[in-house]
């Protein structure tokens, strides 16, 4: 993962740190940030959050060039040493890194032979040792060519006033306005200062100075087009709540809202239409963690509605020998639309012809550069690292995508009374979404689950997904072990860990399942587990018994599991925050996860 960020211009470590604030999102295990002043480095670093960085840097207003990294831990313990930015040995080249460097044990050995020195164990370490008092351009092509793996990099001599730069499958973006030049992870760098900006394309590398970018590809010199910033500048703040998190799952409504309007636009309409010319016949949702959680909802939807759907988690996509021709829909879901694994099948996708559709809630992600097609999830920025409000919109999007086709799949096809009802009544029936549900209880329910080690979450059908992702927020929030499984898989091995120790959650959105839902449930009762029931449903009194809570949601009307995802996701929020976790950052992660 890791962001970087580099800067030509005035009020240089200003705008460095400015924009690692921006790119914490991308890991936020320690921060670093050189600068060339009269030839001479000025190096920053700190463990922890960018905002530990601050008090250490000198600013200075006057003209500077510099390099600054957020990082999350790859190759090395979380230490300064490992901080970036890494030096050459005689510290006159510094290098700062977005990637993994596949065959660093190689080079550093080859290095260590030659009787260079090293301080730290991080693979971009190896790059910087590469380097000696300057750097040309021979010689920066001359080692990113020894380098196996992905990569975006800059790198500063002090004694130019150039950044050096190449790119190989890790984002990397460049601005230039009146001789000020900015590199970022992303480009939200550049909102409020910048018109304009480059995307790199794989290979391609080149230097900058304060005039101009030089851009090369396969050592021939090349022109590239600028793409321009459309949006305004998008400020997310925390307003009245506490955590970016608990904002965000409040602001799911709205979400929701948009996407019932916009899947209504002639403008989804053509591109729907234009999908289905290619005669699709196997449709694949394909994305990691929340977004796979959403495809597999998705995957139902579009099975309910008639299409061969699958969906696949994009890091084992390559194990699965899956068939992939020009009928074939792979639908890419993705917050970030810049997470490595789903990108990769992306272009794997895309070699054999597949055609590519993105649904994405970043405009100018690589999967929104990359897919033939594209459905925004207009979401608004998801600053916390659980996603909530773009999972739900993920969810939302194909769900609805998939009633769509259905009704535009044929020329003069008549939609059978139940197929049509839904879609015309979707915007009254289906989002009655309520985000202020039994808060007293939720919160009463996080005091009763953040007392147990053990958290499993069991469902049927469309709830058993839900309660994958359910489970998935629990623990990457509130660091819980936490294990989501079908209620009837129970008494297939997972029984063995029920005792008093353990609490399930039980969800339930379906009449005709609460009676499984119920007898699973006595069979935990019976191992001296605890039951909540998460419901919709109306459940008789007899059956109280069986479960130590009860929370009774209101249907959220067709999609009417809803209101159980936002209930799941206040849960994690309040235990996470009972257990003084920072929900919006949790340990170890990453909100844009660009390595494989
Ligand atoms: O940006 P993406 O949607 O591609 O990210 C995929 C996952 O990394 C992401 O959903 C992750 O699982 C979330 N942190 C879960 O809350």
């Amino acid at each position: 993962m890791c962001g970087i960020i580099g800067y030509i211009g005035f009020e240089c470590e200003k705008n460095l740190y400015e924009g690692l604030k921006k790119l914490e999102y991308r890991g936020y295990d320690s921060s670093g940030m050189t600068t060339n002043r009269d030839g001479k480095f000025n190096t920053y670093k700190s463990i922890g959050r960018v905002e530990n960085l601050s008090n250490k840097i000198i600013f200075n207003n006057k003209n500077g060039i510099g390099i600054a990294h957020t990082r999350w831990a790859t190759h090395g313990n979380v230490t300064l040493q490992n901080a970036h930015p890494h030096f050459s040995e005689d510290e006159k080249i510094a290098i700062v890194h977005n990637g993994i460097i596949e065959n660093y044990i190689d080079l550093k050995e080859k290095l260590i032979s030659q009787g260079v020195k090293f301080y730290g164990e991080s693979d971009t370490e190896v790059i910087a040792k590469h380097f000696k008092k300057d750097i040309s351009l021979e010689k920066f092509k001359s080692v990113i060519d020894k380098l196996k793996g992905t990569y975006a990099i800059l790198a500063i001599s002090c004694n130019s006033d150039k950044i050096f730069f190449a790119k190989n499958k890790s984002p990397l973006y460049i601005a230039l306005d009146k001789e000020t030049v900015m590199f970022s992870s992303d480009i939200s760098c550049f909102f409020g200062k910048f018109d304009k900006f480059y995307t790199l394309e794989d290979g391609e590398y080149g230097f900058a100075d304060k005039n101009s970018i030089i851009f090369y590809k396969n050592s021939k010199k090349i022109s590239k087009q600028c793409n321009e910033i459309k949006s305004k500048l998008c400020i997310s703040s925390k307003g009245r709540f506490k955590h970016f998190m608990l904002k965000e799952i409040f602001e799911s409504k709205k979400v929701g809202n948009n996407i019932l309007k916009y899947i209504q636009t002639s403008k989804v309409t053509k591109l729907i239409n234009d999908i289905l010319k290619n005669d699709i016949e196997k449709i694949y949702l394909i994305g990691c963690g929340s977004a796979y959680n959403a495809g597999l909802i998705g995957k139902r939807f579009f099975r309910l509605y008639g299409y061969d759907a699958d969906c696949i988690l994009a890091s084992e996509f390559e194990h699965e020998n899956i068939f992939i021709n020009n009928k074939t829909l792979c639908i890419f879901i993705s917050q970030s639309g810049e997470t490595y694994d789903t990108l990769k099948v992306l272009d794997l996708c895309k070699t054999k012809g597949g055609i590519c559709l993105g649904i994405t809630n970043v405009e100018y992600s690589t999967l929104s550069q990359k897919s033939d097609y594209l459905l925004s999830l207009n979401a608004g920025v998801e600053k916390a690292v659980a996603s909530t409000k773009a999972y739900l919109a993920q969810v939302v999007m194909c769900c609805l995508l998939a009633i769509k086709m259905k009704y535009l799949s044929y020329d003069n096809y008549i939609l059978d009374n139940k197929n049509y009802d839904i879609y015309k009544r979707f915007g009254k029936e289906y989002y009655n979404l309520d985000i202020n549900l039994n808060e007293s209880n939720l919160k009463e329910i996080a005091e009763f689950i953040s007392c147990f080690k053990y958290v499993f979450y069991i469902g049927k059908g469309v709830d058993y997904d839900i309660a994958l992702e359910g489970s998935l927020k629990l623990k990457e929030i509130s660091y819980i072990f936490s294990l989501a499984l079908p209620c009837l898989e129970l008494k297939h091995g997972t029984l063995a860990l029920i005792d008093e120790n353990t609490v399930t959650i039980a969800i339930c959105s379906e009449q005709n399942l609460i009676d499984k839902i119920i007898s699973s449930s006595q069979e935990i009762k019976a191992r001296g587990g605890k039951v909540i029931l998460l419901t919709i449903c109306d459940i008789e009194e007899q059956y109280n018994k069986n479960f130590d809570r009860i929370i009774k949601v209101s249907s959220s009307g067709k999609l009417n599991f809803l209101n159980i995802i936002i209930s799941l996701q206040k849960i994690a929020y309040y235990v996470a925050t009972i257990k003084c976790n920072n929900p919006d950052m949790p340990k170890n992660l990453a909100k844009s996860v660009t390595v494989e």
